[in-house]
C-alpha cells in the first residue's frame, strides 16, 4: 500500500496500478526514487509496453509491479534457471520478464485458467522474440501440475517456480511444486503479506474475501516457516514475496 508523500511524478505513469503495488509507505520513495532511479529505466521496452496495456485493463491491479518483475528476472539469472513454471499468468507481464531472463533454450511452463488474458499479452511476447520459450497451458493449476507430475521425467526437473494465482491454493501448489522443482531450486510465492492484511484483527473493516485470503496467507506463511524441506526468505517487495529454496 502506497500512502502519503507527493503523488506528482514526471516520466513515470503515476496513477496506474503497477506503480502503486508496494508496502512502502512513501510514494516519493517508491515511485520517484525506487521506480524512477533503478527499476523503470532498466525495464525492457517490450515489458514497458505490456505493462501499460495491462494497466489499462479492467483487472490491471492483478499484474506484478515492475520492481517485482525485476526481482524475478534477477533471480532467474542469478540461479541460472533454464526451466521454470509460472502459476498465474494474467496478461503475461511476469511471464515476459521470465522469458526474457531465461537463456535461449530455456522453457517456462505457464498455467492459467484464462487464456483470453494471456492472448492480450502474447503479441508482446512474440514481438520480444521469446515466444519459443513459453509453453502456455490453459486450465486449473492443480490439474496442469498433476499432469506434469504424471510424467516421471518432470519430477525434480524444474529450476524455479513462480506462483501468483488463487492465494487459498498455495499450500496445495507447494506440495506439487516441491516434487517438480529440483533440490537447490527455487519456489517464489507472490502476495504473501496480502497488502498488510495478515496482521489485521478479525473485525478489521476489509471485505470477507480479503479476510479469507489473509487467513490463507497466514496459514501458508506459518507452514512455510516451519517447513524443513525448504529454506525460506520473506521479502516486503510488492505486497509480499516469499522465496523458498528446496533443500531436501
Ligand atoms: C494475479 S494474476 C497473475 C499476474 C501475473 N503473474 C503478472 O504478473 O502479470 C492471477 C492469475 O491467476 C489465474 N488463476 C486464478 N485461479 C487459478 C487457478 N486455480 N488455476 C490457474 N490459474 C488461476 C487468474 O486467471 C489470473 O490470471
Amino acid at each position: 500500500m502506497a500512502t502519503g508523500g507527493d503523488s506528482s511524478m514526471p516520466n513515470v505513469q503515476s496513477n496506474i496500478f503497477s506503480t502503486n503495488k508496494t508496502l512502502l509507505r512513501s510514494k516519493t520513495l517508491y515511485k520517484q526514487y525506487v521506480l524512477e532511479t533503478t527499476v523503470l529505466p532498466n525495464e525492457p521496452e517490450s515489458m514497458r509496453e505490456l505493462r501499460i496495456l495491462t494497466d489499462n485493463h479492467e483487472m490491471g491491479d492483478m499484474a506484478s509491479p515492475a520492481d517485482e518483475a525485476q526481482l524475478l528476472r534477477m533471480l532467474i539469472k542469478l540461479t541460472g534457471a533454464k526451466t521454470t513454471i509460472e502459476v498465474g499468468v494474467y496478461t503475461g507481464y511476469s511471464l515476459l520478464a521470465t522469458a526474457l531472463a531465461l537463456p535461449d533454450a530455456g522453457k517456462v511452463v505457464a498455467i492459467d485458467t484464462n487464456p483470453e488474458y494471456y492472448e492480450l499479452g502474447r503479441p508482446f511476447i512474440e514481438k520480444a522474440g521469446v515466444a519459443h520459450k513459453v509453453d502456455f497451458r490453459a486450465g486449473l493449476a492443480h490439474e496442469r501440475l498433476n499432469e506434469l507430475l504424471a510424467d516421471e521425467a518432470n519430477q525434480g526437473a524444474f529450476d524455479l517456480a513462480f506462483v501468483d494465482a488463487d492465494k487459498t491454493s498455495y499450500g496445495r501448489y507447494h506440495e506439487q511444486l516441491l516434487r517438480l522443482v529440483r533440490v537447490g531450486g527455487v519456489l517464489v510465492y507472490d502476495n504473501t503479506l496480502w497488502f498488510g492484511t495478515v496482521v489485521l484483527p478479525p473485525d478489521a473493516p476489509i471485505s470477507e474475501e480479503d479476510h479469507r485470503i489473509a487467513a490463507a496467507v497466514r496459514d501458508l506463511n506459518a507452514s512455510l516457516a516451519a517447513d524443513g524441506r525448504v529454506e525460506v526468505c520473506q521479502l516486503t517487495v510488492a505486497d509480499g514475496v516469499t522465496i523458498c529454496r528446496r533443500i531436501v
